[in-house]
């Protein structure tokens, strides 16, 4: 049988597990970046290898009526030399948006800032992204990662955002947790994205149906909607960004209250459609050379793609083998 057919024929669920576990194998990452048969696919989602390539694709999405967010792909450094150089990258990063009178909001990983090596190391390192943005009256969020990490973000977040203001967190609707963690950071005046959660996580701690995540994505957004907290409501979801439309419209909430947010190369129709009528929309944009692990969160929201990608991975790695 082909191997798109088997591909297929494995539950959505499972493929999701799959790809989301080969997101953390170093040798099939290294292959990937390697090939350039994955080029065309990865660079729907990610927007450039290098900052000089980010920076075209930022400017155009501004120039359409669309906010940015950027984030200088890279999670899980396995040294403090590595973190401060994501620290650099970030900083680098920012004074190039605000030179160039782009948005200077960007979003970070905390395990690409060593979390998993030390967390006052990590604070300190978040810490002087922080004064970056500071010095430019910008913005920085701190994505969430997976379960394991959410109570040391949040711990970070808290420390950061008593420091300067403008830091927020994302909250994952797939978390059972999450309905807690809202209410906490509400009640710090946080800011959240809300998002449903691209880590395959453990029945003990998340939901695992879609229906599930979906009705703790809509009393979590309401939630923060009528809070008045400025969320950013990130989702490509039509029926949840239609139910966002409605409870603004019944609780006449401006528009400068609250954002959606969308990934880099998804869903272009829809960030169209919400800026022209009238809804701010902010675009992630993720650059760099560490792509892999994003790429393929991407892959396992939307396995469509995955039998031309594993193809490509499999091609490679045999070439390699064979010693060509
Ligand atoms: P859902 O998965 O139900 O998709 C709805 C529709 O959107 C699909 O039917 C499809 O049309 C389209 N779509 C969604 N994903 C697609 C893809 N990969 N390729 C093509 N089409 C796709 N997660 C996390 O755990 N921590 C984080 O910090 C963040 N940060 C973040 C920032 C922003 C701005 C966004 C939009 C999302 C995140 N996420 C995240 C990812 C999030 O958790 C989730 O995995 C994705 O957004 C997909 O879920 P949707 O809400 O879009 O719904």
């Amino acid at each position: 049988m082909a191997l798109n057919e088997n591909l297929r024929l494995l539950p959505q669920r499972t493929m999701r597990s799959i790809l989301i576990s080969l997101s953390h194998r170093r040798a099939l990452a290294r292959a990937a970046v390697r090939s350039p048969l994955t080029r065309p696919i990865v660079a729907r989602f990610v927007a450039g290898e290098t900052l000089q390539e980010a920076l075209p694709a930022i400017l155009a999405l501004k120039r359409a009526g669309l906010h940015t967010t950027v984030d200088v792909l890279g999670e899980s450094v396995g040294s403090r030399d590595q973190a401060a150089a994501a620290v650099d990258r970030y900083l680098a990063t920012i004074a190039a948006l605000s030179e160039r009178d782009l948005d200077p909001n960007v979003s970070l990983k905390l395990t690409q800032m060593g979390l998993e090596i030390d967390r006052a190391c990590c604070l300190e390192n978040v810490l002087r992204v922080v004064e970056a943005v500071r010095g430019v009256s910008g913005f920085v969020r701190f994505d969430m990662e997976d379960h394991t990490m959410t109570d040391a973000t949040l711990e970070v977040w808290r420390a950061a955002h008593e420091a300067y203001p403008r830091v927020g967190v994302v909250i994952q609707a797939a978390l059972r947790r999450s309905s807690a963690d809202v209410d906490s950071i509400i009640a710090a005046h946080g800011r959240v994205r809300l998002c449903k959660g691209a880590y395959d996580e453990p029945a003990s701690v998340a939901y695992r149906t879609r229906s599930a995540v979906d009705a703790n994505y809509a009393r979590l957004m309401e939630r923060l909607l009528v809070a008045d907290v400025q969320p950013a409501i990130a989702t490509h979801d039509p029926r949840l960004i239609a139910k966002a439309i409605s409870i603004v419209e019944r609780e006449g909430i401006d528009r400068d209250r609250f954002e959606f947010q969308m990934l880099y190369g998804i869903r272009r129709d829809l960030q169209r459609t919400l800026i022209d009528r009238g809804y701010q929309v902010r675009i992630y944009v993720p650059y760099g050379t560490e792509w892999y692990p994003y790429f393929m969160r991407r892959l396992a929201e939307r396995p469509a793609n995955v039998g031309f990608m594993v193809r490509a991975i499999v091609k490679e790695e045999g070439r390699r083998l064979k010693g060509h």
